[in-house]
């Protein structure tokens, strides 16, 4: 293949990914914006492997052959709810695959740099070297860490060390100190330690800051380790004079750091204060649960009259919907309702599930139509004129708490008013916390009925009597 041929590829598979992003950014569009993406990406493997770059294909193949597999049984393996962790664990491999690529441009006895503005050269390429270890390294154990944090491996909870921010502090500096020995090393063999240090203390640094956030703050952090892994790949196109490479992962960067920002926007938090970690926790430990009162039960018939009687309903999915796979049965009775001439909407608040846009695809994969699901934004005025409001498996994103109790871990979070409605029907199987660990008064107020039991047995009863 030309460089010719190469460039136009890279420029259309490029092309391609930009009109991804902006298919995936609109429900409507996002099957289109998918399309997009997958023939960029098809444009840009068949570019790479026909180029001069590769040399060797049978090792090419076994790879390929292996990753496959991999990516095949893992896919047809995953549940729904298991997206999120395997996207934190897929950011990680990107974080891992920098770090490793950057110790093998580092280590690779052919690079050589000639002419006048070698030194230069040679300087730029280090540079690129130990920022791209140092943003891979960190997304790697940040990343594995998310993974063990979403998949309930490891405790939601917050890690407050004493006098952290000054740790952290401490580590970046010494990280700093370490560059410039690496860069002004004489030799490979001198520079490597520097190199080697400094990637120890970023794995431990991509473990302390996530380790230190608090449950509630974790979907900042998951956009925030998919922007890092975007600057670590883009990182790698520098180190292997790759441009598709190095747009691709400015476009990933970019666009995970946009979604850092709406996500600190949605939950009202600094993103300084996030990622400095343990935010809300007042003095480190997250308020505990507790009963707060006696709760009023409700059966599935009771809830499906109260529906039928109601002129004006909301839906408040969270995450338990995605749990049990409850959205299809949802969408019969949406349409069921609406037939008899209730008016039926969806609240989606922005970080409900575990991943950003998770209540969005389930509702579109259950074929909710796009016009009656609304953003918190949207929505949020309308529950006092609201008559029902069903709330299914969602907890943190309905807790009152969040304005009245400032030493609680979602303090200040805008969550959905759902108290305000004549009626609030709460599906869920206990009276266990949500993921931000503290207990939801909504479900001690006198207009909330909880109705208790899966949400998929609870929504299939109330399909039969609605
Ligand atoms: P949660 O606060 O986690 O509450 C979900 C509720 O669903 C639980 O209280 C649980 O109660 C119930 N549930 C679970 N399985 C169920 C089932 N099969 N049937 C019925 N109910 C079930 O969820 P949310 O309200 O969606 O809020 C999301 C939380 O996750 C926020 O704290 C958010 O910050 C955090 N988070 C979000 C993201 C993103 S990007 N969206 C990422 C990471 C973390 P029972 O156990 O009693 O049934």
């Amino acid at each position: 293949m030309t460089e010719g041929i190469l460039t136009t590829a890279y420029i259309a598979a490029s092309i391609l990914f930009i009109l991804a992003l902006g298919g995936l950014s609109h429900q409507e569009t996002a099957r289109r914006g998918n399309i997009y993406g997958i023939i960029g990406m098809a444009i840009a493997l068949i570019a790479v492997i026909a180029s001069e770059f590769v040399t060797n294909y049978a090792i090419l193949a076994v790879c390929i052959a292996i990753a496959a597999v991999i990516g095949i049984y893992v896919a047809r393996r995953v549940q729904m709810t298991q997206m999120p962790e395997l996207v934190a664990i897929l950011h990680s491999f990107v974080g891992l695959a920098a770090v490793l690529i950057g110790f093998a441009s580092y280590l690779d006895p052919t690079t050589h740099f000639e002419g006048p503005d070698a030194e230069v050269a040679k300087t730029i390429h280090e540079v690129e070297i130990y920022l791209g270890v140092l943003i891979g390294a960190v997304t790697f154990t940040g990343s594995v860490i998310a993974f063990g944090k979403l998949s309930a491996r490891i405790s939601s909870k917050p890690l407050a060390l004493p006098a952290r921010h000054w740790l952290n502090l401490g580590l970046g500096l010494v990280c700093l100190g370490l560059g410039v020995g690496f860069v002004g090393a004489e030799d490979t063999g001198s520079g490597l330690i520097p190199l080697l240090v400094m990637t120890i203390i970023a794995f431990a640094f991509g473990i302390h800051m996530v380790m230190a956030i608090g449950g509630a703050d974790m979907p900042v952090v998951i956009s925030m380790l998919n922007s890092y892994s975007g600057w670590a790949a883009a990182a790698t196109g520098f180190m292997l004079s790759n441009d598709l490479l190095i747009v691709t992962g400015a476009l990933v960067g970019s666009s995970g750091a946009i979604l850092s920002y709406i996500m600190c926007r949605a939950m009202n938090r600094k993103f300084l204060a996030v990622i400095a970690g343990g935010f809300g926790t007042a003095g480190g430990a997250v308020a505990a649960g507790g009963d707060q009162g006696e709760v009023i039960a409700v059966s599935a018939a009771e809830t499906a009259a109260l529906l039928k009687d109601a002129k004006r309903v909301i839906i408040v999915p969270g995450y338990g919907m995605a749990v049990a796979q409850a959205q299809h049965v949802i969408n019969d009775i949406t349409r069921k309702l609406r037939d008899q001439g209730v008016e039926i909407r969806f609240a989606i608040h922005p970080v409900a599930g575990r991943m950003p846009g998770h209540m969005n695809v389930l509702l579109a994969e259950a074929k909710v139509p796009y016009d009656i699901v609304m953003e918190m934004d949207e929505i949020n005025e309308d529950f006092p004129d609201t008559d029902a409001v069903l709330v299914i498996g969602a907890n943190d994103i309905v807790n009152p708490s969040a304005q009245t109790d400032p030493s609680s871990p979602i303090a200040g979070m805008p969550v959905l008013e759902v108290w305000k409605a004549k009626t609030v029907v709460v599906m869920k199987r206990s009276m266990a916390t949500g993921y931000a660990g503290v207990q939801n008064p909504l479900f001690f107020e006198d207009n909330t009925r909880m109705l208790f039991g899966d949400a998929k047995a609870s929504v299939d009863a109330i399909l039969a009597s609605v």
